[in-house]
């Protein structure tokens, strides 16, 4: 993917399989209806869904947002940074790990239940924090949150949310995690976080990885190709890199904190913020951005109550390394003391496994829920964790693994691939 238009993150090697085999002899028995699905570029058999169970995959949702969303928003879910090799590394990272199929197990009985910090779910794939979900549908996080319930899913609540943490819960039924992204004023950074704890969530999820500066430039290029005049919904006054105080009006997570909050990433940060959180909320703290073992020991050493690795779906920084093969030193220099959270890149069910093979304790996915909810709203979220759902059973049960926990180290080896 270069840094023009985006587009779809499918495989190209398949596309180019059903392209010979649209052209071959074993197509000439199909219906014509068949044959065109199967002769069209990939791009076009995903967007002839136009509910929610037609999709195959989630990448069927990726078009069917894509094609319902206006540009400028659509560029916000689909950007990376820079030349977006980390955001295509996350993918390929995934094929330099090969799973070991073991044989003749009885996988009849299945079981994808995690405990974490006492809560109780029913998948250990989750709903990372993503701002603005208003973008994608006009339901925003109040249809994500009521898809998290139907399939008793964690989800965590962005601080630049187009919903607040309080109707986040309310629609959930349950506690809503809460990402922070710090308000540099610590009196408003306090009072953004004693009203989240206030509001019934019991873990912040300190993100780390975005204090130095992102260059989003697939963002910038969708703006300019957006026609539309934005301010008539909202101000963006932040010169298009991170919205400004204009856009801030329409987060209600910054309501009532005065202009003191922004910018809401700043480079100075440190890990001495920790311990002023500790003093503030009785609320488990964990950090998100995690990528190498020396600050999953930092974060050991601060006292967190968990490390979440991420690259921030390829969000942040651009150095090129996928966020899966950071895991391995992670979870050794963690070893079981703290949950380990994952996420970046995850897509399919055979990257969940992966993921918990190699000792992750939940995996999240970002833009696959945001495509769903583009596409349909909360069914269209609701079928993306149904389908990521089917596939991690089917690949646990290849694994011989029954049960989340069950899944041995064993099962996962690297590749070379990729
Ligand atoms: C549109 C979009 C908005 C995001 N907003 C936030 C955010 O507000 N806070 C945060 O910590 N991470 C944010 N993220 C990163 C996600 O939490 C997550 O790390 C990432 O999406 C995972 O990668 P994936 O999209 O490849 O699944 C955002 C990601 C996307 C795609």
């Amino acid at each position: 993917m270069s840094h023009s238009a985006p587009t779809p993150s499918h495989d190209w090697d398949r596309r180019a399989f059903i392209g010979f085999l649209a052209a071959s002899p074993i197509a000439g028995g199909l219906p014509e209806v068949a044959r065109r699905i199967l002769a069209a570029p990939a791009q076009q058999q995903h967007a002839l869904i136009t509910e929610a169970g037609q999709a195959l995959e989630v990448f069927d949702f990726e078009s069917a947002a894509q094609n319902k969303m206006p540009p400028a928003h659509w560029a916000y879910v689909a950007t990376g940074v820079d030349n977006e090799d980390t955001l295509r590394a996350n993918r390929t990272g995934f094929q330099r790990f090969g799973l070991r199929a073991r044989r003749l197990i009885d996988v009849s009985r299945m079981d994808l239940g995690i405990t974490l910090f006492g809560q109780q779910f029913d998948s250990p794939v989750f709903i990372c924090p993503t701002g603005s979900n208003k973008l994608a549908h006009a339901e925003g996080e109040v249809a994500v949150a009521r898809a998290a319930k139907a399939k008793n899913t964690l989800q965590m609540l962005s601080t630049v949310a187009t919903t607040s943490i309080e109707d986040a819960i309310a629609a959930r039924g349950a506690p809503v995690w809460y990402q922070l992204y710090p308000p540099r004023d610590w009196e408003a950074c306090k009072k953004m976080v004693k009203r989240v704890e206030a509001a019934g969530s019991t873990v912040l999820v300190l993100t780390a990885d975005l204090n130095p500066g992102s260059d989003r430039i697939t963002l910038d290029r969708g703006r300019r190709a957006d026609t539309r005049k934005c301010e008539t919904c909202h101000e963006s006054a932040g010169g298009g890199r991170g919205g400004g105080l204009g856009d801030m009006k329409r987060k209600p997570m910054f309501d009532g904190l005065g202009p003191d909050m922004l910018p809401y990433t700043y480079p100075s940060v440190t890990w001495e913020l920790i311990k002023k959180l500790r003093d503030t909320v009785k609320m488990r703290i964990i950090v998100k951005g995690i990528a190498t073992r020396e600050d999953a020991a930092l974060a050991i050493k601060h006292g967190l109550d968990g490390v979440y690795v991420s690259n921030h779906g390829g969000r942040a920084d651009d150095g090129g390394r996928s966020s899966i093969e950071t895991l391995p030193e992670i979870v050794a220099e963690v070893k079981s003391r703290v949950p380990v959270l994952f996420d970046s890149g995850v897509r399919r069910g055979t990257d969940v496994v992966k993921a918990l093979a190699l000792g992750a304790d939940a995996v999240g996915i970002g833009r696959p829920y945001l495509w769903g909810l583009g596409a349909f709203g909360q069914p269209g979220v609701e079928k993306v964790l149904d389908l990521i759902r089917v596939e991690t059973i089917t690949a646990m049960r290849h694994v011989g693994a029954t049960s989340v926990k069950s899944i041995p180290r064993s099962a996962v080896v690297a590749s070379g691939r990729g």
